[in-house]
């Protein structure tokens, strides 16, 4: 259950997987799926099972090329930009809808003017440096996305539990082992990248 090699291999097929943060951060677990392989099902698994804020991690690239511009002077350290819905939704809120924003946020064709301001879509950008330079969850999709060679789009969100809190580690467990879900932790990403980055 545990291991990045079993993370790597289920992101590549397009599967969800789950990644802690550190015990001095904020100790939370978020579900993450490769943003090319929305589904409305996959979506509606996430919604369910999940529950916390649906957002889309993106890179520098995206949200440039998308002007996903970010409004407002944060006291949050997370990069929400605008929200967004893709041009042919109606209400945007529907897991068909989201799963239809999640997957055009992927699309490397895809261009401003294919996104309503403001969405029911949180895209949030992650640092240029990874997770070298910032060890968020956010950091974390994208690197996944590029060790898995995917686009850098990734759906993210936080699992909560019956009650609604974050930090409960058995039933983030139990989830993974009901549903097969791989888990890995952003030290153990970090670890991989430091050992796999190309000699200068
Ligand atoms: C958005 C959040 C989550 O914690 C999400 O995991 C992204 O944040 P970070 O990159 O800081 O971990 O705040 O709901
Ligand atoms: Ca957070
Ligand atoms: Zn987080």
């Amino acid at each position: 259950m545990y291991g990045l090699k079993n993370v790597i291999e289920s992101f590549k097929n397009g599967e969800f997987v789950i990644v802690f943060d550190s015990q001095n951060r904020e100790d939370e677990a978020d579900l993450i799926l490769p943003a090319q392989f929305s589904t409305p099902d996959k979506i509606s698994f996430v919604l369910n099972h999940a529950k916390g804020m649906f957002c889309v991690a993106i890179d520098k690239e995206i949200q440039r090329r998308l002007n996903l511009y970010v409004p407002y002077n944060t006291k949050n350290s997370c990069t929400f930009t605008v929200t967004v819905d893709h041009k042919d939704t109606k209400t945007g809120i529907t897991a068909k809808e989201r799963s239809k924003t999640s997957k055009e946020l992927a699309n490397p064709n895809a261009t401003a003017s294919d996104f309503k301001i403001p969405g029911h879509v949180n895209p949030v950008v992650a640092h240029e440096g990874g997770v070298l330079a910032r060890k968020g969850h956010t950091e974390a999709a994208v690197e996944l996305c590029r060790i898995s060679e995917l686009f850098p789009a990734a759906v993210m969100i936080e699992i909560l539990d019956e009650k609604g809190d974050s930090h409960n580690k058995e039933y983030v467990k139990n989830l993974a082992k009901r549903f097969s879900i791989p888990i890995t932790t952003i030290d153990e990403i970090e670890k991989y990248i430091l050992l796999n980055r190309p000699t200068v």
